[in-house]
């Protein structure tokens, strides 16, 4: 998953996957030694990434992010590789009726997602299907631009961060973010060793791509070539908290298209083994019915 068609074909394999109502209906808290009957999650692709991996995942790292942007009432906002638009939701109810939020994003399935997903009623989010590389609005349109772990997937990232830079008004400020490491990150380093080993080492190496850009001087260089003054980069923490960590795995692995296509064709009794494997690695973060785990980004803000 290195770029827009492969995020989108990473998408899309969730649909041939099987995503047919699960006929128990519930998903066990999952400890390693249940056993799972099925491997159905009741959905599309991105339906199952708004509904499993934004709240306890990625609606955190929004609010994160639009504090770091220092969000005011009246903000004109641009919302870069929107997903599902869980940051775009949260920069509405911040800038208010007086402001306004556009969200971009290349897949319409994703954008599909994203506008029947509840938001505040004003301003009205206004979806539009765009590249990130070529931005189709005026130089200075808006007063903060954000973009949330997407910049690691664009194929072009210095073109895309001078197309922010282009749209942003004088004054105005970014704020973006992408995963560190595996290494640095519990979840995506225990579930990759163990796709690695039980899957193969390009299926590892597919589910390691959403941390691939790791690099913070990179992407303060990037940002200032780009023209942006006042970067500042931090390596943030943030907890994800998820009493349901089966489902989520699963999720995860249905979604990576090597793994997944791979895994399809397996006993249930290989893929409870798989998905057992990845929990007991993450059993230290467990306490009592719920997984608490750390996930680290950088996340820079910078001025126009
Ligand atoms: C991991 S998702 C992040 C979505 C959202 N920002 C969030 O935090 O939930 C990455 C998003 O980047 C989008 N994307 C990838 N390449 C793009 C491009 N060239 N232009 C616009 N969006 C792109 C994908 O379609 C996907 O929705």
């Amino acid at each position: 998953m290195t770029d827009s068609k492969s995020f989108s074909l990473w998408l899309s394999l969730l649909l041939p996957l099987g995503c047919s109502p699960s006929p128990s209906g519930t998903t066990p808290a999952s400890p390693a030694s249940e056993t799972r009957t099925e491997y159905t999650l009741e959905g599309s692709g991105p339906e199952l990434y708004e509904k499993i991996l934004v709240p306890p995942l990625f609606a955190p790292w929004a609010d994160d992010l639009v504090n770091r942007a220092h969000l005011e009432r009246g903000d004109r906002v641009l919302d870069v590789g929107t997903g599902t638009g869980i940051v775009a939701r949260r920069a509405t109810a911040i800038v208010g009726p007086s402001g306004s939020v556009t969200a971009l994003d290349i897949s319409p399935d994703m954008l599909a997602v994203a506008r029947k997903a509840p938001a505040p009623a004003q301003p009205i989010i206004e979806w539009i299907e765009g590249d990130a590389l070529d931005l189709r609005f005026p130089d200075a349109t808006f007063n903060v631009v954000l973009c949330q772990q997407a910049l690691q997937f664009f194929p072009d990232r210095a073109q895309a961060l001078r197309e922010m830079f282009r749209v942003l008004a004088p004054g105005g400020r970014i704020a973006v973010s992408s995963w560190r490491s595996p290494e640095l990150n519990p979840y995506a380093i225990e579930f990759a060793k163990v796709v690695d080993k039980q899957v193969g080492p390009e299926a590892g190496a597919e589910t390691r791509s959403p941390f691939g850009w790791d690099n913070q001087r990179e992407l303060v260089q990037t940002l200032k070539s780009a023209g942006f003054s006042n970067v500042q980069a931090d390596a943030v923490t943030l907890d994800m908290r998820e009493p349901d960590l089966t489902t989520f795995i699963i999720n995860d692995l249905l979604a990576y298209p090597s793994t997944g296509r791979t895994i399809a064709s397996w006993s249930t009794a290989e893929k409870d083994a798989l998905v057992g494997e990845i929990l007991a690695a993450l059993e230290k973060y467990k306490t009592g019915d719920s997984w608490t785990i750390p996930w680290v980004a950088n996340v820079a803000v910078a001025n126009k």
